[in-house]
């Protein structure tokens, strides 16, 4: 298997991330420090990350979780705040976070040790539609939808084409639906923004096929067999 195949397999990190490593010059094998991305670990080979040994591909395990308000997307915070980590505890296995909803973000949040689904699912080239429901403050005008729906600018970067439907309007606020398929950071709450509507609750309810439904706040629950290829499948 090629050297951030395995890397990423052992359930370390992503692909992209072992790249970087191997690059970095943090990997060794057999004792010597390899820069090539791509050379191939044989069977009774010793890899290192750090300095620390890695054990090859474990068994894989793959959950939704419901991310409550206020817990941050990663396996650990130096300022002590409450990580995602916390939630999924009760699971062996050392899982990683696809992608990352922001901190006043709630809802769908896959974690796995696939280094490989985590890569193909949150590279740029072919990111998947994922589905978000807003409240915002004030009026969604025709006008506003359309902007949305073409793309916005949301400071050095045009949205591509995003998917938009008002749920609800009410006098201060409107609940919306929206898809996007890119994955900039805070682009949601900057696409509302950059049409003068400012995000007051933002959830994710799905990520392609893969939906949120009942699960409660703060819960997990195993993809199914389904669920798995199909994420394998996009
Ligand atoms: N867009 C946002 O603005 N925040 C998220 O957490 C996810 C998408």
């Amino acid at each position: 298997m090629r050297l951030n195949k395995y890397i990423a397999a052992a359930g370390i990190c992503s692909r992209r991330k072992a790249d970087e490593l191997i690059a970095a010059g943090n990997v060794k094998l057999n004792g010597a420090v390899v820069r090539q991305m791509g050379i191939v670990v044989e069977d009774g080979d010793r890899v290192t990350v750090n300095g620390k040994l890695i054990e090859p591909a474990q068994s894989k395990v793959y959950v939704v979780l419901n991310k409550p308000l206020g817990y941050i997307t990663t396996m650990e915070d130096d300022k002590g705040r409450a990580t995602v980590a916390e939630l999924v505890d009760d699971i062996p296995e050392r899982l990683f976070p696809v992608g990352r909803l922001d901190y006043n973000t709630t809802g769908l949040l896959i974690m796995t040790n696939d280094g490989q689904l985590t890569y193909s699912l949150t590279h740029p080239k072919h990111e998947v539609w994922k589905t978000y429901v807003a409240t915002v403050a004030g009026v969604l005008s025709d006008q506003k939808i359309a902007k949305l729906r073409k793309g916005v600018d949301i400071g050095g970067f045009v949205t591509s084409p995003a998917r938009v439907k008002v749920i609800k309007q009410m006098p201060r606020h409107a609940v919306v639906e929206i898809q996007i398929h890119e994955g900039k950071n805070r682009q949601v709450r900057k696409m509302f923004s950059a049409v003068g509507n400012k995000v007051q609750t933002l959830e994710r309810t799905a990520i392609g096929d893969v939906r949120l439904g009942r699960l409660m706040s703060g819960h997990y629950r195993k993809l199914t067999k389904e669920e798995i290829e199909y994420l394998k499948s996009l």
